[in-house]
C-alpha cells in the first residue's frame, strides 16, 4: 500500500503520533544531550560497504546460530522493559513475532507481562535480562524463575547500576510503572515505587558494589550461560570471558546513561581482538538497516540486538508491526550481502568495507608506487 511504512524511520513517525508523549520520549530519548544518540547513526553511515561482482550469490543463506542456537538471521530482540507502552499484547506479541522471524527474544525483567507468561507465550528461544541485586537472593532467585520458565540464557546488564539523568524524562515527570515480575518476588522491606530510570526507586536495588568476581559466583550457581550487557572497552571485554561470560553485547545501552562515549561500532573492533574468541560478541545501538547488520557482522559481530524499533513495530501494527520490522531489516541485510558477494554469513569479514575514504587509499597507491 502506498501509505506503508518503508523503512524503521517511518516506522518511528508514526509510532510518536500513537505512543503517549511520556512514553514516546522515555523509548526515544537518551542522557543529558544525547549526542552520542545522535552520532551513532552518523558513524554507522559512514562506513561503506564494498560491492562485488560475478559471485554466484543465486542462493543465499542468511542462518546463524548464537549460544549454539540457530536463528534465522543475526538480528536478535534487545531486552527493553515495558512494551505495553507501544501496545496493550505487550510483549506478548514481541514474543510471538520473535518466534515467527525464528529469532531469540531477550525479555527484560522491566516487562509488563510476567517472565513466565512471556515464556508460556514463546515458540522460539528465549534469554532473560537482569541486574546483580543487593541482595543476593534476589539476584538467583530471579535467574532460577527464569531457568525453570524456560529461558536458555541469563542476560546480566552491567552498565545500569547508577541512576542517568534523561532531560526529557524529567520535563515530562515521566514514572513508569512496576513490572510484575518484581511484585510477585518476595521484595522483603523493598517496597517502593519503580520509576523506570528515574533517580530513585528501581535503581535502588541494583548492587553498584557488583565486580567481576560476582559474575564468576553466579556462573558457579545458575545452569543458564551467562551473557553480559553493557561492554564498551577490550579490555571489559576481556574480563568478562575470563569471569565466566560465554557471550558479551558491547552495547551503551542506547546512549541512555552516560552521553559522549564512543558508539559500539567503534569499540567492537577492539573487543573483539581482546576476547579473542573466547566468547560470542553481539552488538546493539542505532541498528536501523540492513546493511549496518552486515557492518557489524564485517566488524567482528556474531549478531546485533534491536532495542527502540521494537516499540515502533508494536505501537503501529503489534505482533505484525514487530514482525514487519524484523522482516525489513532481513531483506535489507539479505540484498546488501547478495550485492556485496556473500552468499552467507560466513562470507562477511573486514575485506568487505572500505574503512578509509577512497580518495586516502588513492594517495596512499600512489604513495606505494612511488
Ligand atoms: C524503552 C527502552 C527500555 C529499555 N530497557 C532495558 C532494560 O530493561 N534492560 C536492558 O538491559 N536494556 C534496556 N534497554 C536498552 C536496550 O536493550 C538496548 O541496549 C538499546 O535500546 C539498543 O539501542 P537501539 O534502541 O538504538 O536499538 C532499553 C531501551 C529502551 C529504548
Amino acid at each position: 500500500m502506498p501509505n506503508d511504512p518503508v523503512n524503521i524511520y517511518e516506522y518511528e513517525a508514526i509510532a510518536k503520533d500513537r505512543i503517549e508523549k511520556g512514553h514516546y520520549d522515555f523509548i526515544a530519548g537518551a542522557a543529558t544531550d544525547e549526542i552520542t544518540l545522535r552520532r551513532t547513526r552518523e558513524v554507522l553511515d559512514s562506513i561503506v560497504m564494498k560491492p562485488r561482482m560475478m559471485v554466484d550469490v543465486s542462493h543465499r543463506d542468511l542462518g546463524t546460530t548464537v549460544l549454539g542456537e540457530k536463528i534465522s538471521f543475526p538480528v536478535l530482540l534487545d531486552p527493553a522493559g515495558n512494551h505495553g507502552a507501544a501496545h496493550p499484547d505487550a510483549e506478548i506479541a514481541t514474543v510471538k513475532a520473535a518466534g515467527k522471524a525464528g529469532t531469540v527474544m531477550a525479555l527484560s525483567s522491566h516487562s509488563a507481562r510476567t517472565l513466565e507468561d512471556v515464556a508460556e507465550a514463546a515458540t522460539g528461544p528465549i534469554w532473560f535480562q537482569q541486574y546483580f541485586f543487593k541482595d543476593p537472593e534476589l539476584t538467583l532467585g530471579m535467574a532460577s524463575r527464569a531457568e525453570e520458565a524456560g529461558y536458555t540464557a541469563l542476560c546480566l546488564t552491567l552498565d545500569a547500576k547508577i541512576s542517568p539523568k534523561r532531560e526529557r524524562n524529567m520535563r515530562n515527570n515521566y514514572v513508569g510503572p512496576v513490572s510484575p515480575n518484581y511484585a510477585q518476588l518476595d521484595l522483603g522491606n523493598h517496597h517502593w515505587q519503580f520509576a523506570a530510570d528515574a533517580p530513585a526507586g528501581a535503581m535502588d536495588i541494583r548492587d553498584q558494589a557488583a565486580t567481576w568476581k560476582d559474575l564468576e559466583w553466579l556462573a558457579g550457581r545458575t545452569k543458564l550461560p551467562l551473557i553480559v550487557k553493557g561492554i564498551m572497552t577490550g579490555e571489559d571485554g576481556r574480563l568478562a570471558a575470563e569471569s565466566g561470560a560465554k557471550g558479551m553485547i558491547v552495547s551503551n545501552h542506547g546512549t541512555r546513561y552516560l552521553d559522549t562515549t564512543f558508539t559500539t561500532i567503534e569499540v567492537l573492533p577492539e573487543v573483539v581482538d581482546q576476547v579473542n574468541g573466547k566468547a560470542e560478541i553481539y552488538l546493539d545501538g542505532g541498528i536501523r538497516r540492513g546493511s549496518d547488520v552486515f557492518k557489524a557482522l564485517a566488524l567482528g559481530a556474531r549478531s546485533v540486538l534491536i532495542g527502540r524499533p521494537l516499540f515502533w513495530g508494536l505501537a503501529v501494527d503489534g505482533e505484525d508491526g514487530v514482525s514487519a520490522v524484523l522482516e525489513m531489516l532481513r531483506s535489507e541485510l539479505d540484498a546488501t550481502m547478495g550485492i556485496c558477494g556473500c552468499p552467507t554469513i560466513d562470507d562477511i569479514n573486514f575485506d568487505t568495507l572500505g574503512g578509509i575514504s577512497p580518495l586516502q587509499q588513492a594517495f596512499d597507491l600512489r604513495d606505494r608506487r612511488r
